[in-house]
């Protein structure tokens, strides 16, 4: 079966068991500030798994883009290792249990995968006796191949979350594959392979450290897709299956080396396989290089590809010329990853380009590391360094210990990981950080809890009475809220707009009905299915319980509509304008501006700005009707609405339709007819990464505060050139004009002096044996002194000019010899470094002519005798 065929398969044998198909959600985790990456089918589910929010069906079934990044070092080593991957799951959130889940997938291995029932082998949990009895009374499985496993093989966990006991089904390959010790089950040799994971999902593992009873037993199963199609493939690993042999395959051609040998010749082949998948995707779904987090993966994956592409021969940038294959082939499943095949082609390949230079100033970083630890005599570099060799410039340890062991020189590799650890460290705690107050599992289990999801009827209101359902202080629940402090309360149903699609959350007041309580809205998140209002407590208190009055601030959100607005007006506009590559990377929509990043190759010219920028306020003159209205996906997207890559949308999608010029899938509240908007104006305009750009902008009387603004400037400009605005570019082109006199006129006074201070030095050649010399101190800029130098030496003819000046603390000496001179020997860079150590500096230079410095003035007598007598001595 091809691997197409297999997930297909996969999705069909499951929802003709009742499952809804989910699509892939984006590798980008959205709402989960927990995880880096989607890295496992169930990690998009996970409210569903909790009971916070209602799944749109109790069984769903999908084959999810993943990346894994824990064992980056070890990709291409292996067999079956990856960092992207497809894992097929099903999923059951509260309905089937291990009965169902088991006889499912028995039934799907042997009946529809038709393998060998004989060659696989069941572990389970060493105290699920329930699993045991349904693998052997039920499907009838002997005990010889059903094998108890401890925690670490047979519980599944990520992170915090859903988890619980599992059962594996594994297959044996034969001794064909293997029969070194790491070929048992379970471990780490090709023999054995691990194909699916059934997980009993009981327990939710919170951040305390706590296994926490689900209140509803679920299923999380995953299967491998790549390693799936290897065994249905015959391959020997997961490298030479129908969707990545061909890039193998193009590895080959374009270096001319062949993929065979052991792993270490194939390993360049592997790694550039895997990882131009997984960064390409994970591009295609809205991820960027960049220095931390996710994109410091995209990164390093980028890097590592690049290094072993060099090890092969592939010079330049090459990965991005991997992007179509890798389209083509997993067009089966993503057929909408070539609509943005020039973004991701153009963004790998800058990374590339920039790489490329990092290395070449690696390279000679490395090579002063290695002559400063030889004049230093020593043997080891610190792991400091190799650590930042690492970090900055991509160098791999690996390669950091070639480079040295050529030199003789060794490296602190413990030092190394200790850094490493370092930024382990540092990555999770940035990981965290993406909350807010509160730890996500708290909202979690508060919407359990509760049992409520917040109603949003904000979008027609912007007050409403309503009940205090929670309050958190401190991210901890509480009863009730006092006076001056901060803290977080829940509604059963609010108008706040809570920030989501690059708008920001709302602003205003909860008042207690009927009293002078006051809780003043700063901000809006949702998490969990909850409107979480962020709050300053004013005056009075709250307590859960209480009937309250929530009051949008109206200004603010007629501000943030405008811009929002004003953004689908310029996302139709850049369209247009620029092509149809242009598309959405990410957006901010506040009160005070709006900001659109899309992808565009360069940057864009004023007159690009201008026509943009007029289409959009003509589309305001036409005071289009803003409309809104519900539709499933399929249908908006038949409709041509504008849906973003990397987001995933429910079944039934708002849609803003504004006259007939713009139709987007949003959530945002927005005017009602163009008109409101009054007008936009671009304020700047830059990249942010390669291949997107930013537009900033401002609308309404913040659009007419910043024209204003603009004009105070050129108001000003004009009084200080005495003059009316429309005169600036006039009287500043006569201030150039006059400027470039100036200099000229300083230029020939200068070069006057400098003569007339040559006829006064003329007079006082020295004589040093027969040598026509001119040795002194002369109060000139170093310009000066370099100039006047090579006049006294053509006056000369044939002699030697040496002249310093000084200041509070630098001395700056001159040397020029006749070519006559040098011939004879006399050398200008030996001289003036000679005498410039006596004034405590250096220098040198050439034989006819040199400079150098020093910091002792006092010196500077003592420095010039000394030239007379290297003179002299000659
Ligand atoms: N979530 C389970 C896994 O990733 C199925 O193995």
């Amino acid at each position: 079966m091809l691997t197409d065929e297999i997930r297909q398969s996969y999705l069909d044998f499951f929802a003709k068991k009742g499952h809804k198909i989910a699509d892939s959600a984006p590798l980008v985790p959205k709402n989960d500030p927990t995880l880096l990456w989607i890295n496992a089918g169930m990690a998009p589910f996970k409210p569903y798994f909790s009971g916070s929010k209602e799944p749109p069906s109790k069984r769903m079934v999908s084959s999810q883009k993943c990346i894994r990044t824990n064992d980056i070092e070890n990709v291409g080593r292996t067999a079956r290792h990856h960092t992207f991957f497809e894992m097929l799951g099903n999923f059951s959130f509260g309905d089937y249990f291990k009965e169902e889940a088991i006889a499912w997938s028995w039934e799907y291995v042997t009946d529809i995968l038709d393998l060998p029932e004989d060659r696989l082998i069941i572990t389970i949990y060493k105290d699920d006796d329930e699993a045991f009895d349904i693998w052997h009374d039920q499907i009838g499985l002997p005990e010889s191949r059903i094998v108890r496993m401890g925690k670490k093989d047979n519980f599944w966990q990520i992170g915090t979350g859903p988890c619980g006991p599992c059962s594996e089904i594994h297959i044996d390959r034969g001794p064909d594959f293997g029969t070194g010790p790491e070929d048992v089950l379970g471990g780490e040799g090709d023999r054995y392979l691990e194909l699916w994971n059934l997980v009993f999902t009981q327990y939710d593992y919170t951040e305390a450290g706590e296994y926490i009873e689900l209140p509803q037993k679920n299923i999380d199963t995953g299967m491998g897709l790549e390693r799936t199609a290897s065994v249905l493939q015959n391959t020997r690993s997961n490298y030479e299956i129908d969707t990545i042999y061909p890039l193998i395959k193009e590895v080959e051609n374009k270096s001319g080396f062949e993929y065979k040998g052991d792993w270490k010749d194939k390993m360049p082949h592997r790694v550039i396989a895997d990882h131009v998948r997984g960064v390409s995707i994970a591009i295609f779904d809205g991820a960027l290089p960049s220095n931390e987090g996710r994109g410091y993966v995209l990164r390093r994956l980028v890097r590592r590809a690049v290094r072993y592409g060099q090890k092969i021969g592939l010079e330049g940038p090459f990965l991005y010329d991997f992007v179509d294959k890798v389209n083509q082939l997993m067009a089966g499943g993503y057929p909408e990853l070539s609509q943005r095949s020039d973004h991701v082609k153009h963004v790998i390949k800058s990374e590339e380009e920039s790489f490329l230079k990092t290395l070449d100033q690696g390279m000679k970083i490395v090579e002063d590391i290695k002559s400063e630890l030889k004049a230093k005599g020593e043997k080891v570099l610190a792991g400091k360094e190799a650590f930042k060799l690492y970090d900055t410039y991509g160098f791999p340890l690996d390669l950091t210990e070639d480079i040295m062991a050529e030199a003789g020189l060794e490296v602190d590799t413990e030092g190394f990981k200790d850094e490493m650890a370092k930024q382990r460290e540092r990555a999770r705690n940035a990981r965290d950080e993406g909350g807010f107050a509160s730890s996500h599992d708290l909202y979690e289990e508060l919407a359990s809890e509760l049992d409520i999801s917040t109603d949003f009827i904000g979008y027609h209101n912007l007050k409403t009475e309503a009940e205090i359902k929670a309050i958190i202080v401190d991210g901890e629940k509480v009863e009730s809220i006092s006076p001056d402090q901060k803290g977080e309360i829940i509604l059963d149903k609010t108008p706040f707009y809570a920030e989501s699609g690059g708008q920001i959350g709302d602003k205003g007041i909860i008042s207690l009905i009927d009293d002078e309580a006051i809780a003043e809205v700063k901000d809006v998140k949702e998490r969990s299915g909850l409107i979480i209002h962020i709050i300053n407590q004013k005056t009075g208190g709250l307590s859960v319980g209480d009937k309250v009055e929530s009051i949008v601030d109206r200004d603010l959100r007629s501000s943030t509509a405008r811009n929002h607005t004003a953004t689908h007006l310029l996302h139709q506009a850049l369209m247009n304008q620029l092509g149809d590559h242009v598309s959405q990377s990410g957006s901010l929509v506040s009160p005070e501006r709006l900001r659109f990043d899309f992808t565009h190759f360069q940057g864009l010219k004023d007159q690009d700005l201008r026509r943009i920028e007029r289409e959009v306020n003509r589309k305001i003159v036409d005071n289009l009707k803003v409309e809104t209205f519900e539709t499933s996906v399929e249908k908006a997207k038949e409709m041509g609405a504008q849906a973003l890559f990397g987001e995933k949308y429910g079944d039934s999608v708002r849609v803003v339709k504004t006259g007939d010029y713009s139709l987007e899938l949003c959530g945002g509240t927005h005017v009602n007819a163009t008109g409101e908007i009054g007008l936009f104006k671009i304020s700047q305009e830059s990249s942010i990464a390669a291949g997107v750009r930013r537009i900033e902008a401002v609308t309404g009387l913040a659009a007419l505060d910043y024209i204003e603004r603009q004009e105070d400037i050129i108001n000003q400009a004009a009084d200080l050139l005495k003059g009316r605005p429309v005169e600036i570019v006039d009287k500043i082109e006569q201030l150039r004009s006059s400027k470039k006199e100036l200099e000229k006129e300083i230029k020939s006074l200068q070069d006057q002096l400098a003569d007339s201070k040559a006829g006064d030095l003329s007079e006082e050649v020295e004589d040093i044996n027969g040598i026509k010399a001119i040795i002194k101190e002369v109060e000139l800029d170093q310009d000066g002194i370099r100039n006047l130098a090579d006049e006294l030496v053509n006056d000369l003819g044939s002699g030697i000019v040496i002249l310093a000046n000084k200041n509070d603390n630098k001395v700056f000496f001159v040397a020029k010899i006749s070519k006559d001179l040098v011939k004879d020997g006399y050398h200008a860079g030996n001289i003036v470094g000679d005498i410039a150590k006596i004034t405590g500096g250096g220098g040198g230079g050439r034989p006819d002519m040199a400079q150098a410095g020093g910091s002792q003035p006092d010196k500077l007598e003592e420095a010039l005798k000394r030239a007379r007598e290297l003179v002299a001595s000659q």
